[in-house]
């Protein structure tokens, strides 16, 4: 392969496969790397994990509200809703917000979830282990999720299946399986504002512990948050914490599968569920790039950007850096240090981590004591996407314990 074969934007690609073998290639020969775009602007490809950190950890040269984290050339009309998440805000604006919405993410909040995530988990597998078999992308991977962001939004059980509807048209614009059209994505996103209106609307009545009491209460300050800014932060929770958490478990398993030792040696010893939650997270890395944009004509490692230049951060290489991992793509539950960067670095260091750390490590400790002899049994496929990296059919087959 040569650099000038290089697509990392192309979709049907990654819905073949992770583009792994490009990624290695980028690393040994051009790190920072100009990449061509069908359609748009080229963009400058990063693969080096210390880089990514470097320029993540700078965001008055690295904005991430220019022009929002993916690469698509959007006009002001288009980023201005965009730019309401906070995703996409830079400092001053987004510290403050940051600051806000952290009380709704304190180690108290999440310990609190920890005990309706066994539960769920506890359905969840009263339910798949009469069956023998299920899609456990459909069943488990989905399922969890979803439960968790509901709860601890404060969502009713009744309206599950319409968040995941939503979440899956706002996402999945590039797979014709969940949509037709860019515009259905963006008419999910006024179904679900409107939605997460008339929750605040009609707030009071539920646990005076779930998110949108934490949030409508806190100040910092002397300033709340505002029921727009809610809405807009219930919109990014929908999507940030269902695809990325859904995709991070089913390549899991998929990886245990294709690494029957490792599955082993989790269900012979379970105190090893902390490390090779960690593992599947660098080997998952569900969010395969997010983007930034210069603020100004600069140098990076003696490459000349321009202001408004795109930067495409790699976490999928990063992840597989040979500089900063031993032996990267050898899958390793036990392996240490895991200085994985699936979660970001710095400034927007994923705020719903510990709950995602949480739900993978409680599912795989539940499903290594309760399953065992699993085995796939059909066609995996993953989401054409070159942005979440994803699997959208994992069938098993498996026995009870
Ligand atoms: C395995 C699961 C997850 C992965 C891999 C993941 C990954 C990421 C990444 C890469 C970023 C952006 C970092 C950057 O731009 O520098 C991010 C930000 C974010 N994530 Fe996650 N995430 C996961 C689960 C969750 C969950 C469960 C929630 C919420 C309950 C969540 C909420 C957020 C929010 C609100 C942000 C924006 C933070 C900010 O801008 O300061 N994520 N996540």
């Amino acid at each position: 392969m040569e650099l000038s074969d290089i697509d990392l934007y192309d979709l049907d690609g990654w819905a073949q496969r992770v583009l792994h073998d490009e990624l290695a290639l980028l690393r040994r020969e051009q790190p920072i790397f100009h990449h061509e775009m069908p359609n748009g602007r080229p963009f400058w490809a990063i693969t080096k994990a210390d880089h990514i950190a470097e320029i993540s950890k700078n965001p008055k040269d690295f904005s991430s509200w220019r022009g929002g984290s993916t690469l698509e050339d959007y006009g002001d009309e288009d980023l201005f809703p965009i730019r309401q998440l906070m995703l996409n805000m830079d400092p001053p604006q987004h510290s403050k917000f940051r600051k806000l919405v952290s009380r709704g993410f304190t180690p108290r909040m999440v310990r609190l979830m920890e005990a309706r995530i066994r539960d769920d988990i506890d359905e969840i597998m009263h339910r798949i282990l009469p069956l023998g078999e299920t899609d456990f992308v459909r069943t488990v991977a989905a399922e969890l999720p979803l439960r968790v962001i509901c709860r601890l939004v404060g969502i009713p059980d009744s309206d599950f299946q319409l968040i995941f509807d939503w979440s899956n048209r706002l996402i999945g614009f590039d797979d014709p399986e969940f949509q037709t059209s860019v515009e259905d994505s963006r008419i999910a996103a006024m179904e679900l504002w409107q939605y997460a209106q008339e929750l605040v609307d009609g707030r009071g009545g539920r646990r005076a512990d779930d998110l949108i009491h934490v949030l409508l209460n806190a100040e910092v300050d002397g300033e709340a948050i505002t029921e727009a800014e809610f809405n807009a932060f219930f919109l990014l929770l929908s999507v940030a914490g269902n695809e990325t958490t859904r995709n991070a478990i089913s390549s899991g398993l998929l990886a245990m599968l294709e690494h029957p030792d490792q599955w082993q040696r989790l269900a012979n010893d379970p105190t090893l569920s902390h490390s090779a939650t960690e593992e599947i997270l660098r080997w998952s890395t569900p969010v395969i790039y997010m983007r930034r944009t210069c603020t100004r004509d600069l140098n990076f490692h003696g490459i000349d950007m321009k202001e408004d230049d795109k930067v495409a951060l790699f976490y999928m290489s990063a992840n597989r850096d040979e500089d900063r991992f031993e032996d990267p793509f050898r899958f390793d539950i036990t392996r240490s240090p895991n200085e994985h960067v699936a979660f970001g670095v710095g400034e927007h260091f994923c705020l719903g981590s510990s709950l995602a750390r949480l739900e993978i490590r409680l599912l795989f400790e539940a499903m290594a004591e309760r399953m065992t002899d699993i085995e796939c049994t059909g066609e995996v496929r993953r989401l054409r996407s070159n942005f979440i990296a994803g699997i959208k059919t994992l069938p098993i087959r498996f026995k009870a314990r």
